[in-house]
This record gives C-alpha cells, structure tokens and sequence, in this order.
C-alpha cells in the first residue's frame, strides 16, 4: 500500500498570539514538573524546559505557578510568583527557553478548592461556593494503602475547610495576578496563561455546578464569567503588549450534572475576548478525578477536544489552541480544518523533546510516541516528579546523551528476544556504535508489546516506532531464529542481553492442564497461529484460520477488528487474575459478547496501570458486563466451570469468611502466575564475556521496566 505522508505544514507555519510570533504552531502544554523547591525554579526544572524548546517547541508552557504562594498552591514543588525573589529562577528559565529558540509562557493558577497547601497550613480552601456533597470515590478500592498513605500525606492527613471568597478577597487575588504578570515580565518571559479550567479557582466560579452565589459573581454566565474577566482586564492594563495573554478553559466538562457546557464555553471566551484575552486554550475536564480523569484533563481518546476548540474558534477572533492528545497530523489536520490556530501537545513532548525538529526534518516517523499509560501523571497525585514510561530521560535529561554517547570500544552484542526491551537495547546500543544482533523465536516483532496492542491499542506506535528505528539502524534482527549455544558459538558476541520476557505458568490446581485453560502462551498461540498449541482442541481449527488471517496482515489492530467476528473463544469465559493482562482482556473478551467472570486473589485491581488508568479501566471492564469477583482463589478447574473460594469481608476490608462458588466456563484464562525468568543468563554466562537481562525476564515491570532497563544496560554497554 502507498504511504501518503500527512501534510503538516499547518503545523510547522509560523503564527502570532497577541504579541508574541511563534516560529511553529506546537505548544508545549502545561504540566508540573514538581522540581521546584519553596516555590523556586530549580536548574533541573530549568533543564527540562530548555530541551523541549531546544527541541524546536513553538512556545514553552510552564506547569501551574502560584499567584498568592504558598496561599492557593497545591504543592510547595510548585513555582511560586508572588515575591521578587522567585523572579531570578523565572529569569533563568526564560533566558534558558530563548536560548533554545523558544517562547516562554508562564501558566498564573490560584488553586482554589484543590489548593492543598491551604489545608496542610490550616487555612480554609478559598472557593466560590462551599461544595455541596462529595465525589463518588469508589474507585480508590483499587488503591493499595501505600498509594492512599502517599495522597494522604500530601494534605498531611487533615481535612479541607472552605471559605467563600468575598469582593475583598477577590480584590486581593485579582491584584496577585497583577503582580505575578508584572514579575514574569520582568523575569523576561513573552507570555501568561491565566489558568480558568480544571475545577481551580477562577473555574469554580464559571461552572454552575460550582458556583451558587447570588452576588454580581454568581447566577448568570456573565456573573460567573466576572471574577476571571476582571483578572484578565486588569492583567492585561499592567502588562499591556509586553506580554500575551492566554486563558485557559474548558471547552466541555464531563462527568456530572451542572458542569460547563460548550455552549457556555464559547460564550465565556467571548467575554474572555472582549476582556483582552489574545488566545483561548481550549482544555476538558473530568468533575471527578476518580472516575472522569481519562475524560479530561488527560483524555485517553486521540484529539479529543478537537471540535471543542472549533466551536470556541467560530464565535472569537483570536487565536484559540487546542489540545488532548493530538498528534501531529491531527493537529495539522484540525488547523487547516479551521478548528484550531495552535497545537499543545503535552505528554507526547514529554515523550519526545525533539518532536518538532523530527517533524521540521521530514522524518515524523522518528518521534517517540506517547502511549497514553498515565504514568507521568500518576505521580501528580502524590507531588512527585512524573516519570515517562518511554522517555527515561524525562525530569533527568542528562540520560539521553548518554544513549548516544559512543562507546569506548564497539562491540559484538546478541540481544535475545525482540520485545521492547531487547529493541529498546538494540537501538541504543546501536546509535553507541555497536554492532547488534537481536534473534527471537517467533515470526514477529515485537513480544509482549505485540500482544499488548490487541486490547491497547496505544502500545502500536510504540512498536512501530523501535521497528522503524532499529531498521534505520540497520540492527540485524532474525525472526523465527532461536538462541542455541550453538548460534551463540558461532556469532561469538562480546556480550548477550537476555530480554526474553515473563514466563506464564497453568494453574497448579486440579483440571488445570484441561485443553480448555489457557496460558498467556497458548492464548497468544490461538490469537496468532503462532506458537506452542500443543494439546489444544476444536477451536485450533478456528484459531489456525484466524492465525492465517493474522499472519497475512500482522497488526494487532487487524487482529482486534478481526477477533468481533471471528474469536476462537466460547461464551463462557472464566479470566484467573487482574492484574494488568486479566483485567484488560476480561474487558476485551466482555466487548465482544463473551460471558465473563474475573476472579482476583486480592482487593486491588489492574495494580500495574497507573492510577487514572487503573480506574478507567475497572470502571470500562464493569460496564462492559464483566462478573468481578475479589478476593478469589479458583480451586478446581472441570469441563464446565471453575469453582472458587471468595472471601467474604466486613466494612473494613477484614476477611470473615470464605465461601465456595462457581462460575461456567467454556474456556478458562489463566492471567496470574507471571514471573521473571532468565535461564539462558545462566546457560550463556559461561560462553560469553558479559551476559545482562532486560525487561520482564528481569523484573515484571511491564513497558516502563523494559525501556528503563533497556537504557541503562545499553547505555553502559
Ligand atoms: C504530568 C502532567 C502535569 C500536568 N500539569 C498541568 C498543569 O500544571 N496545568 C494544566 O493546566 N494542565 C496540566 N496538565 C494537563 C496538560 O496541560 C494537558 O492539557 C493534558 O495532558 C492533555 O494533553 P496531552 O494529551 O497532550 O497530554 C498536566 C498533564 C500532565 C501529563
Ligand atoms: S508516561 Fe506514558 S502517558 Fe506519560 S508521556 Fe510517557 S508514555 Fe505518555
């Protein structure tokens, strides 16, 4: 098939917003980064900046900075601008970004009712209106305590109290804003964005839901619009045109009753417009973290705020930008529709710092995508450094020269197992000036990742981006090739790198070597034709047919379309353990008509996903109909069913007792029992010179552990 490369011009055409001329239409979106200290800017900060506008980002957006600091903060790692002396930090930063070739845009938040400095200093959460009733938190029985302990911590255990600001107070904090614009001026920085979205203060006043006022800042749209027109007038009076000014709102909020709708939206930004606003920053929001998270601020679905933007576009004349995993040629795409003049991009340029320059240079294909995992953000929740799953470098950009440093002396190395772990260390050990060879046993790229793709189908690009590097590269990798001693012999590598995965073991239990159970081996074997399908029944013949057809095609994406008509699967489907791999394909085999029960031996589900997604995707495996049983143990495995013990628990979570049930199955998914295992380390220690494993043969730590590991073995190879 001819490959028609997306025209991204829109996206790479230089473009104004107010004052401030921007050489490409890529912004980097707001994230936190947490490296700051007492509301300092610190020089990692700093670092992590610079490399993405280095990277050829049109205009730097930094993460929330606090206008009233530490009053109306939500951590102290947040930067803080209301003193001078945050403005030398402030300073470096810009220098930093303009030295890069880049726009610097400093996001203005007060926090309002998340402002969780406030409650840790017993000073009441500053709000439009008291909240009335609490979010449906449900999704936290998901959460291990640490993970409570750790959110809990950051609020130092106390409660939130509320006081409803008063015109005096809305005074005092319209004038903080005033002087944070005036500190980042003269810090030398082209830009502020006056944060009026994801349920902070400003926002809490826009959203009916929210606001219950009565006064001149409560009622209608205009009244609720009030608060965030006068901050952006009066910003705009002190700061003039020696500064852009953004404001950022959400297009739709999701979720529950009484949040913004679109249309409200667009009417605010026109207010926003007429108040002096130069660009409207077109975000969504989820009202509940715990349940909408995935919905806004960081959607799971690709450009999903697209058309949010465009009806924000229609009713205003200044530029107005959009973001929400966009991707380049979305982006491209949404510009020439007219539905945007501006692309943030955000986690795909923690991703990636380079991505414009790869998009300026023709070569799109080299962009490390983003997989939507929700890692970065996790961290959030407790105030820590986001880490990347991809990107190792991230919040430590001093790793990635490191992987491109060359080595002292070239060496022959032999990867085993071309996963994303074996390709990762391929790849880099490549650019260092090695000469690799990666062999697998099976037919395809891939490993786990592979597979991984047929129920997140996020995790593709991901492969496709190591398949295209590692040809780029010239890596010479051999599919369907087993690692002998005897190829070892004869490849006589300097050093072996085992990244052979997980192993997956049957349950040890009585009927759980019937053909109708199934590992993670024999599952992948049905899915693909590919593998060990020894010992299976009637449904090899469905699953030779589906292979062939997979095998034709070979992408995960074509596999999952496939598998609504044909899946060699019966109705009955019993999954045994959820944790990430159970509790994805319950879902998966749930969507496409199967009767499924899930049994879980603990309380927590889908532990290894970050926590937003981790919630997503329990709700998602829920209402697709899956039978969820924790704390479950399958105990006999017949014909037809799998008979389990539950534990039957009290309103604290104690065990009281355990009851015997059963559930039909036609099939059974065996999902726990996934180890490390390395034996060829063992076999091959005593052949060659240096042996290292990678990846889940190592550790199970999924797409993160591989690439994390992968860089720091190839980076000291
Ligand atoms: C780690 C992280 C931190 C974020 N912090 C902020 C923030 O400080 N202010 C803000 O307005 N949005 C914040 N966001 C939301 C992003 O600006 C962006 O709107 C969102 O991630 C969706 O874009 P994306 O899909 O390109 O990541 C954050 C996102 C991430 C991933
Ligand atoms: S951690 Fe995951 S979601 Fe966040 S930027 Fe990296 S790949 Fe994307």
């Amino acid at each position: 098939m001819p490959h028609h490369a997306p025209d991204l011009t829109p996206l790479l055409s230089p473009g104004r917003i107010g004052p401030v001329q921007l050489d490409n239409r890529v912004v980097m979106s707001a994230m936190d980064m947490n490296l700051s200290i007492d509301g300092v800017i610190e020089e990692e900060d700093v670092e992590h900046f610079v490399s993405r506008a280095r990277g050829g980002t049109g205009m730097i957006i930094t993460g929330c900075c606090s206008v009233g600091y530490p009053a109306g903060s939500t951590s102290t790692k947040e930067p803080g601008l209301s003193s001078d002396h945050f403005i030398p930090g402030l300073k470096a930063l810009a220098d930093g970004v303009h030295a890069g070739g880049s726009k610097l845009c400093v996001q203005m938040v007060h926090h309002g009712k998340v402002a969780r400095i406030d409650t840790v200093s017993d000073r009441p959460l500053q709000v439009a209106s008291v909240p009335e009733g609490a979010y449906d938190m449900s999704a936290l029985a998901d959460n291990t305590p640490t993970e409570l302990g750790k959110m809990g911590a950051v609020t130092g255990g106390k409660k939130p109290t509320y006081h409803e600001v008063t015109h005096d107070d809305i005074a005092e904090i319209t004038g903080q804003y005033v002087s944070a614009a005036r500190r980042v001026r003269e810090a030398g920085a082209d830009a502020v964005e006056i944060h009026c979205a994801h349920g902070y203060l400003l926002s809490g006043f826009l959203t009916r839901a929210d606001n219950r006022r009565t006064d001149r800042y409560g009622g209608s749209l205009e009244n609720r619009a009030r608060f965030a027109c006068e901050v952006i007038a009066a910003v705009k009076e002190a700061v003039g045109d020696d500064l852009a000014v953004l404001v950022r709102v959400s297009g739709r909020e999701f979720g529950e009753e009484g949040g913004l709708s679109t249309n409200e939206a667009v009417q605010a930004a026109q207010l926003f417009q007429a108040a002096g606003a130069d660009a409207i920053d077109v975000t969504g929001w989820g009202r509940n973290p715990f349940r909408n998270f995935t919905d806004g601020p960081l959607p799971d679905r690709l450009g999903a705020f697209v058309d949010l933007a465009g009806a924000v576009k229609e009713a205003v004349r200044i530029p107005v930008v959009t973001v929400g995993r966009v991707l380049p040629e979305i982006g491209a795409a949404a510009i020439a529709a007219g539905k945007a003049d501006f692309v943030a991009m955000g986690r795909q340029l923690l991703a990636d710092p380079d991505l414009v320059n790869k998009l300026r240079a023709g070569t799109p294909e080299r962009v490390r995508p983003c997989i939507n995992c929700y890692v970065c953000v996790q961290e959030n929740f407790w105030d820590d450094v986001p880490v990347c799953a991809v990107n190792p470098a991230l919040g430590n950009e001093g790793a990635a020269p490191l992987t491109l440093a060359k080595a002292p002396v070239s060496k022959k190395v032999v990867v085993v197992g071309a996963g994303p772990s074996g390709l990762e260390v391929a790849r880099i050990a490549t650019q260092r000036g090695h000469r690799v060879t990666v062999v697998d046993k099976t037919d395809r790229l891939g490993g786990t990742l592979w597979f991984s793709a047929l129920t997140t189908p996020a995790n593709y690009p991901l492969l496709e981006w190591l398949r295209t590097e590692t040809a780029r590269l010239g890596v010479d990798i051999r599919l369907s090739t087993e690692a002998t001693p005897a190829l070892i012999a004869e490849l006589a590598p300097d050093a072996v790198v085992i990244a052979t995965g997980a192993v997956r073991e049957r349950p040890a239990i009585p009927g759980g070597d019937l053909p109708h159970v199934h590992t993670g081996d024999t599952m992948r074997a049905l899915m693909t034709g590919v593998g060990d399908t020894s010992g299976q029944a009637w449904y090899l013949r469905l699953a030779g047919r589906l292979g062939k057809l997979t095998g034709l095609t070979k992408t995960p994406a074509r596999v999952a379309a496939l598998t609504r008509r044909i899946l060699p699967v019966g109705k009955d489907v019993v999954v045994i353990g959820g944790s990430l791999v159970g509790l994805e394909l319950a879902e998966f085999l749930a969507e496409r008509g199967r009767n499924v029960t899930l049994l879980h031996d603990e309380q927590q589900l889908g532990l290894p996903m970050a926590l937003p997604r981790r919630w997503t995707a329990v709700r998602h495996a829920k209402e697709a109909g899956v039978t969820i049983h924790r704390h479950a143990r399958a105990v006999r495995i017949t014909e037809h069913a799998v008979e389990f013990d539950e534990a039957v628990t009290g309103k604290r979570g104690e065990v009281l007792d355990t009851k015997r049930s059963s559930a039909p199955a036609s099939m059974v998914i065996m999902a726990a029992g996934v180890s490390p295992a390395a034996p060829l380390a063992q076999r091959f220690g005593e052949m060659v010179p240096e042996v290292h494993v990678v990846g889940d043969a190592g550790s199970v730590d999924y797409i993160q552990g591989a690439i994390h590991t992968a860089w720091k073995v190839a980076s000291a190879l």
